[in-house]
C-alpha cells in the first residue's frame, strides 16, 4: 500500500512524460505514470491528490486519437493539461481546437496576463518551450484565457471553479523559465500536496515494509556491481541481515579492477553475506570461435542465468529474489513494442520460475537519480552510486568478434587508461558514458625503427539523457591526446587509437 500522497500523470505517448514526473519527484511529491486508457473508477480509488494529462504525437481529433475517460473531469481532483493534454481538455469540454498554418516549435515569449493561481510569482512575460502545430482557437465556456503568445492566442486557460487548468507549452521542460514555479504551484498551491516523498523516509519505510514481506525467510540477490542491483541489495540487507546472500557472477567480461571493488565493498563494508563466482574460463569457452554480436549477448545472458541457478541450488531452500528492477523498466515494458534492436540483458531478467515464492523489487517506483540518492543515503560509495551504466554483456560486447582472453586485457588496460584520463580532467559526469572498443581492425604503424601491424583501439564517449539518443561527447582534443599517448605507450599490441564521432541514431552507444 502506498504511504505517500501522489500525483498521476497520464500517458498519452507524449515523449515528456516520464520527464513530467521526475521533475513532479523533484519537488518532493510522488507520482505515478498511467496509460490513458485508466478508467476514471480505477484513478479514483487511487485518491490521487492531481492528475496531469502529458503531451502526445495525436491530433485530438484524429479518428484514432487517445481519448480519456471523460470522466476524470467530474472526480473532482485538480488537473493540468499539457500541450496535447491541454488541447484534449479543450476538445473534449466543448473548446475549439484546430491546425495552425505552421508549426509554434521552441523557445517562445508568453504573455501571462490574468491573476491566475498557476501563475503565481511568474514573470508577465516568460519564455516558454512550445511544440505544437494544433492549438485551442476557442476555450471551453466557464474557461477563461490566462496566457497567450504572438501566434498562439490560448498558451494557457482555466476553469478555477472545476480545478482545471491547462498548459499549450511545456513547463516540465528546462527551457521553460518558470516551469519549475508553475508545477511547483499546481502542486502545492492547487493539489494542496505536502511534500512528503523524500529519500531519507523512503530508506526507512522501505526497509520497514521489507522487514513486514519477507519476515525471518531467506532471500537472494544477483548483484552486478551496477547501481540498481547495489542499491536494492543493501536496502534489503538493512532490513534483513544475514538472511540475504548476493551472489556475484563475475563473467570476466567487466572492467579492470571491477570484480575486486564489488566485492571489497559488500563483503568488507557492508558485511553482506557474498558469494562470488569465478565464471570467466566458462564463459570464455562459451564464446570461443563465436563472432555474431547477437549470438554473443544470448549466450552471456543464458549462462548467466544457469550459473546463477545453480549456485542458488547449493544455498538449498531460498523464498525470496530481490532484482533492481527501476520505474523506467516498468514503465517501458507496459508500452513496450518497439522493434528489438540489440537484445539486452541484465541481472534484472532473471526468469520468474527459478523456484522462489517472491519477489522483492524495492526500487520499482524510483527513477534513476532517485535511486543515486537512495544509494547515498546507505553509504555506498560516490564511484559505484556514479558509475555509469555498463552492459549486461560486459566487455563482450566492446571486444568486436571473437572473444578471447588476450583480447579482454587489451581492452581492460586501454578502457582504464581512459576512464583515468577523463576522471582527471574533471568531465566524469559531464559524459554520461565513456569507454574504449577493440574494433578488431589490424593497420600498420611505426615503432622505434620498426614496422608494427597491430590492434586499433576506438573511444567511445557520449552525452545524453535517456540513452535512446546521444550525441557524440566533444572531449577536449587534449584529453583525448593524452589517453592517446598514453594507450599506444602503456598498452601492448595497440599502435593506432580513433575517436568515433557518430551519433545515435544512426549507431547505437555500443558498438555492437
Ligand atoms: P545501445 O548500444 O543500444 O545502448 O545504444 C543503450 C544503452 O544500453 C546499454 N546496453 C545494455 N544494458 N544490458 C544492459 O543492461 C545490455 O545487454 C545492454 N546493451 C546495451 C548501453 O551500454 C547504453 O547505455
Amino acid at each position: 500500500m502506498r504511504k505517500n500522497e501522489a500525483v498521476l500523470v497520464l500517458d498519452f505517448g507524449g515523449q515528456y512524460s516520464q520527464l513530467i514526473a521526475r521533475r513532479v519527484r523533484d519537488q518532493n511529491v510522488y507520482c505515478e505514470i498511467r496509460s490513458f486508457r485508466t478508467p476514471a473508477e480505477q484513478i479514483a480509488s487511487g485518491n490521487y491528490k492531481g492528475i496531469i494529462f502529458s503531451g502526445g504525437p495525436e491530433t485530438v481529433y484524429d479518428k484514432n486519437a487517445p481519448k480519456c475517460d471523460p470522466k476524470i473531469f467530474e472526480l473532482g481532483v485538480p488537473v493540468l493539461g499539457i500541450c496535447y493534454g491541454a488541447q484534449l481538455m479543450a476538445f473534449e469540454l466543448g473548446g475549439k481546437v484546430q491546425n495552425a498554418e505552421i508549426r509554434e516549435y521552441g523557445k517562445t515569449e508568453v504573455d501571462f496576463q490574468a491573476d491566475s493561481r498557476l501563475f503565481r510569482g511568474v514573470a508577465d512575460r516568460s519564455v516558454c518551450w512550445m511544440s505544437h502545430t494544433v492549438y485551442i482557437s476557442q476555450a471551453p465556456a466557464g474557461f477563461r484565457v490566462t496566457a497567450s503568445s504572438g501566434t498562439c492566442p490560448t498558451a494557457a486557460m482555466e476553469n478555477a471553479e472545476r480545478g482545471l487548468y491547462a498548459t499549450q507549452f511545456h513547463p516540465e521542460v528546462e527551457h521553460t523559465e518558470d516551469g519549475r514555479k508553475i508545477l511547483e504551484n499546481f502542486l502545492y498551491g492547487i493539489c494542496g500536496c505536502s511534500g512528503d516523498w523524500k529519500m531519507e523516509s523512503f530508506v526507512t519505510t522501505t526497509v520497514e515494509s521489507l522487514k513486514k514481506t519477507i519476515g525471518g525467510k531467506k532471500v537472494i540477490c544477483a548483484l552486478s556491481g551496477g547501481v540498481d542491483s547495489s542499491v536494492a541489495a543493501v536496502l534489503v540487507h538493512r532490513a534483513v541481515g544475514g538472511n540475504l546472500t548476493c551472489i556475484f557472477v563475475d563473467h570476466g567480461l567487466l572492467r579492470k579492477g571491477e570484480g575486486d571493488e564489488v566485492e571489497r565493498i559488500f563483503r568488507h563494508q557492508f558485511d553482506i553475506h557474498l558469494i562470488r563466482v569465478n565464471a570467466r574460463e566458462r564463459f570464455l569457452s562459451k564464446l570461443a570461435g563465436v563472432t555474431e554480436p547477437e549470438r554473443k549477448r544470448k549466450i552471456i545472458g543464458e549462462e548467466f542465468i544457469r550459473v546463477f541457478e545453480e549456485e542458488a541450488k547449493k544455498i538449498g531452500q531460498v523464498d525470496f529474489l530481490c532484482q533492481g528492477t527501476i520505474y523506467p523498466d516498468v514503465v517501458e515494458s507496459g508500452t513496450g513494442d518497439a522493434a528489438t534492436i540489440k537484445s539486452h540483458h541484465n541481472v534484472g531478467g532473471l526468469p520468474k520460475d527459478i523456484g522462489f515464492t517472491g519477489l522483492v523489487e524495492p526500487l520499482r517506483y524510483l527513477f534513476k537519480d532517485e535511486v543515486r540518492k537512495v544509494g547515498t543515503q546507505l553509504g555506498i560509495p560516490e564511484n559505484l552510486v556514479w558509475r555509469q551504466p555498463f552492459p549486461g554483456p560486459g566487455l563482450a560486447i566492446r571486444v568486436m568478434g571473437e572473444v578471447t582472453a588476450e583480447k579482454l586485457e587489451i581492452l581492460k588496460d586501454a578502457d582504464a587508461i581512459f576512464r583515468d584520463e577523463v576522471k582527471k580532467a574533471g568531465l566524469g559526469r559531464k559524459i554520461n558514458q565513456y569507454f574504449a572498443v577493440l574494433t578488431g581492425i589490424k593497420s600498420v604503424g611505426v615503432m622505434g625503427d620498426g614496422r608494427t601491424y597491430d590492434n586499433t583501439v576506438a573511444l567511445r564517449g557520449v552525452t545524453t539523457s535517456d540513452f535512446m539518443t546521444a550525441d557524440w561527447a566533444r572531449i577536449p582534443y587534449d584529453v583525448l591526446a593524452k589517453v592517446s599517448d598514453r594507450i599506444v605507450n602503456e598498452v601492448c599490441n595497440v599502435n593506432r587509437v580513433v575517436y568515433d564521432i557518430t551519433s545515435k541514431p544512426p549507431a547505437t552507444i555500443e558498438w555492437e
